[in-house]
């Protein structure tokens, strides 16, 4: 099956009242772990890693497993890079045929959050590769790092929307990593976007979210939702023996059962047909 655009996912997920799990990986058995969990339940997905990550497993590495793995899978798959802090990282993961890039300008003030992702859209545009921006800020970094949450304002995500972006990360009381406490959401700001957006809403921080959030979420729009801590721990929480082949398997089977997990609460099962 052919590589696919994030946006068409995502158009496909708005159509249908659902949203695509952006499963993140970081080795092998996470890889096959959310390709088998796709195929199994008919879903399509996205797959991504973020460049903070990259420090542990290179993109020139990682990213050609994460390509060849969607193009080889029998669901439609997007390859996408999560948090992309600086050109060029998103400039050697588009040469590698990711079909999403995401620019985290998320800590500069917004006119400089939105030149930073115009420059990204006129270089995704030559692959005609989706690109994702964020508005407000999701609370800790995506590696853990401290960093505090700030809600997205209406006026920001209205000019970012216009800045030709294809999905946007809103700051709603979400943060990576796990919560101490279930998050106050703040609904009403995406009941504010509700009908004024061109791009699609994207949730980071999904892991420790409830089930009647995530319904909630998606009722009132979200079309992209990530969950990495909770692929990651599945990958390291795996039975290990002192058979590396009997780890990969069982360590992809893990990260195979969670990722089901979300695909069933998104709704996105049976829609790859
Ligand atoms: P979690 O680690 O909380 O699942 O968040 C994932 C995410 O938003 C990656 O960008």
């Amino acid at each position: 099956m052919p590589l696919y655009n994030m946006r068409e996912l995502l158009h496909d997920a708005h159509k249908g009242g659902y949203a695509v799990g952006s499963f993140s990986v970081a080795n092998l058995e996470c890889v096959m772990g959310v390709i088998q969990a796709a195929e199994e339940m008919r879903a399509p997905i996205i797959m991504q890693c973020a460049e903070t990550r990259l420090r542990h497993t290179p993109l020139a590495m990682l990213g050609p497993m994460m390509v060849a793995a969607a193009r080889h899978a029998r669901v439609p798959v997007a390859v996408h890079l999560d948090h992309g802090a600086t050109i060029p990282c998103v400039q050697e993961a588009l040469a590698l045929g990711f079909t999403s890039v995401m620019l985290d300008g998320s800590t500069l003030p917004i006119a400089q959050n939105i030149a930073e992702v115009k420059r990204v859209v006129a270089l995704a545009r030559e692959s005609g590769a989706a690109v994702e921006a964020e508005v407000g800020r999701v609370g800790r970094g995506e590696d853990g790092s401290d960093c505090p949450m700030a809600a997205a304002s209406i006026d920001d995500c209205l000019a970012m929307d216009d800045a030709g972006i294809d999905a946007i990360a809103v700051g709603i009381g979400n943060a990576h990593g796990l919560y101490a406490a279930t998050p106050e959401l703040r609904y009403d700001i995406l009941e504010q976007l509700s009908g004024k957006l061109r791009s699609y809403l994207v949730l980071h921080g999904g892991t420790g979210l409830t089930d009647g959030q995530f319904v909630k979420l998606i009722g009132l729009g979200m079309r992209k939702i990530n969950i990495a801590t909770d692929i990651f721990r599945a990958a390291a929480l795996a039975p290990r023996t002192d058979d590396i082949f009997r780890n990969i398997t069982d360590g992809a089977a893990a990260v195979k059962l969670v990722t089901q997990k979300y695909i069933a609460l998104f709704g996105s099962a049976g829609k790859a047909e």
